[in-house]
């Protein structure tokens, strides 16, 4: 069955046809208000749609859309507890580890209501655990090596490097590749009689995480460090993993099923996080985070931002093909943000079925990529201002900064809002003559210098980066997230597609050992290898040293 009504899919495509020929310049020309009437203020952050092809109509339009789907019912069931995560038959919960008591909504079981508040315990009195021994060590510790990948690092990493004092008495490194210069590079930075390592799995079966922890607890020995598995501190939802592995039970935090990994920066999974920035800024983390879920739980469609955002992506990607969404933050502390948008939005949305298995019949998750600000101005910001695809950007601003060099700062929002401008009213003909009509320039380099405009940007402002404000940002994703996935009826919490590479992986790994030393390949091992592509086993052959 479709997800979208015919009546909505021919109303959306409607507006798609005049927007596509009127662009956006000529709304601000034909309504004077437009910049206040589409942003909004939420309390942590100012968000500026005014700039997008966003108008009362399209809204009109999402509203009846969203009351055909049952919009507020879907968005009950996620806070509630039902089992939304219908493939895998899991609750999606990480709203309760930010609001214990989840008020105002009533759940689908308590034993929920007791695992939040057991999970948050556990992470506290780790935390608290943690602190202590940290000084009871003949060497105070120094660096924290969190070990982790995809959603057991992309959050506490953003979050890490966007809250950390300036000069904090302790380090945290991240690690999460397989790849070795990874680890080398960090542990080159690390005094290992100064180092605790947090080691976050949600599975505590993921390949890179495990093997990063044994070379570091080689790295340990190495350096005579007594009784490594000591200084690992594991987070995870399965426990029983971690100590099979070797972690001392007393040094474990587990935390529910029902905090999918991309969701998990909330948990414990945050642990060495905290342990930087303390626990009563996790909490304010928390609390903003809370404000954006109330907000979401509560407003109405046409004043509800997370839909609203959600909603612009779906008519984008859907109805004036833009394939991609672009995130700029100008803020070097945010500098992580893409990385953990691309596994959020992608990693949930990137799907080709809907909730009961059917092919879906929209487009799903657009490309989400992007950079910091003023860097990307020398490098894609061309193909933002003259390229011939629709590419949606997203601007975030944080008029605070955390150091005293107030011209940099300044010069930096301004680059930011230049940009904004810019995308917005392009360069026609007549300006560019009278810039430039002077200097005897070729007509096809007076031509070259002439910019559509009308290219949609957002903006976010937010007046400090603070732990409240991060934290509503990140909640405000993902309840754009979760409305997306809804609006294309598609279960954002599963990651299928994943898991063929890693089967796959598996199976060639024995290959490629025997390939680049040179040796035949067990008789089971070459057997499999006929199971692989021509083309793969061409390169398999060409490791050989
Ligand atoms: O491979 C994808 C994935 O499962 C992500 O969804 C997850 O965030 C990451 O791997 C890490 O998994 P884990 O926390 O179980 O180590």
């Amino acid at each position: 069955m479709s997800s979208i009504s015919e009546s909505i899919r021919a109303q959306l495509g409607d507006l798609a046809a005049r927007d596509l020929e009127q662009g956006i310049k000529s709304k601000f020309a034909d309504h004077d208000q437009r910049a206040n009437d589409f942003s909004f203020d939420a309390d942590a952050f100012f968000l500026d749609l005014s700039k997008t092809h966003i108008s009362k109509e399209l809204v009109d339009v999402y509203e009846r859309f969203a009351e055909e789907i049952d919009f507020a019912g879907r968005r009950r069931a996620l806070f509630s507890g039902e089992k939304i995560n219908v493939t895998e038959q899991r609750s999606v919960l990480h709203t309760l580890l930010r609001n214990p008591q989840n008020q105002g909504i009533e759940m689908t079981s308590d034993d929920l209501l007791a695992q939040a508040s057991d999970a948050n315990q556990q992470f506290a009195a780790q935390l608290e655990s943690i602190q202590a021994s940290l000084h009871e060590r003949d060497h105070a510790v120094k660096h924290i090596v969190h070990v982790g990948i995809g959603g057991s690092a992309l959050g506490p990493q953003l979050a890490y490097e966007a809250l950390k004092p300036l000069n904090p008495a302790m380090e945290l490194f991240f690690v999460g590749n397989i790849d070795a210069h990874e680890l080398v590079a960090v542990l080159s930075q690390c005094d290992p009689h100064a180092t605790v390592v947090v080691g976050v799995s949600k599975t505590f079966t993921t390949a890179e995480t495990l093997k990063n922890l044994d070379s570091i607890s080689a790295w340990f020995e190495d350096a005579g460090v007594m009784q490594p598995r000591k200084r690992f501190v594991a987070v995870t939802a399965n426990p029983i993993n971690a100590i099979a592995y070797g972690i001392d039970e007393a040094n474990i935090v587990s935390f529910p099923n029902w905090v999918g990994g991309r969701y998990s920066v909330w948990s414990s999974v945050s642990l060495s996080v905290a342990l930087v920035i303390g626990w009563p800024a996790f909490q304010q983390f928390l609390e903003g985070a809370a404000q954006m879920d109330a907000h979401f739980y509560n407003a109405e469609p046409k004043d509800n931002l997370p839909f609203l955002a959600a909603c612009l992506d779906h008519y984008y990607a859907n109805y004036l093909g833009a394939g991609s969404r672009a995130i700029f933050a100008y803020d070097y502390r945010l500098r992580s943000l893409v990385p953990y948008l691309q596994q959020l939005e992608t990693e949930s949305n990137g799907k080709d079925r809907q909730r009961d298995g059917l092919p879906v019949d929209q487009q799903t998750s657009a490309v989400i990529w992007g950079g910091v600000g003023t860097d990307v101005q020398h490098s894609v910001f061309q193909m933002l201002h003259q390229g011939t695809a629709l590419m949606p950007a997203e601007f975030i601003l944080v008029a605070q900064a955390d150091h005293h060099h107030t011209s940099h700062h300044n010069e930096l929002l301004a680059n930011g809002l230049a940009q904004t401008a810019a995308l917005l009213a392009g360069q026609d003909k007549e300006v560019v003559n009278r810039l430039h009509g002077d200097e005897g320039l070729s007509e096809s380099a007076l031509m070259a210098k002439q910019f559509s405009g009308d290219r949609p940007s957002s903006t976010f402002l937010l007046k400090a980066l603070t732990p409240f404000s991060l934290g509503a940002v990140l909640a405000f994703y993902e309840h754009r997230t979760f409305s997306f996935g809804v609006l294309t009826n598609i279960n954002s919490y599963d990651q299928m597609g994943v898991e063929l590479g890693k089967r796959l992986a598996k199976q060639i790994r024995p290959l490629v050992d025997a390939s680049v030393e040179g040796i035949e390949a067990a008789s089971d091992a070459k057997k499999r290898a006929e199971e692989f592509d021509p083309s793969t086993r061409q390169l398999l052959a060409m490791l050989k040293g």
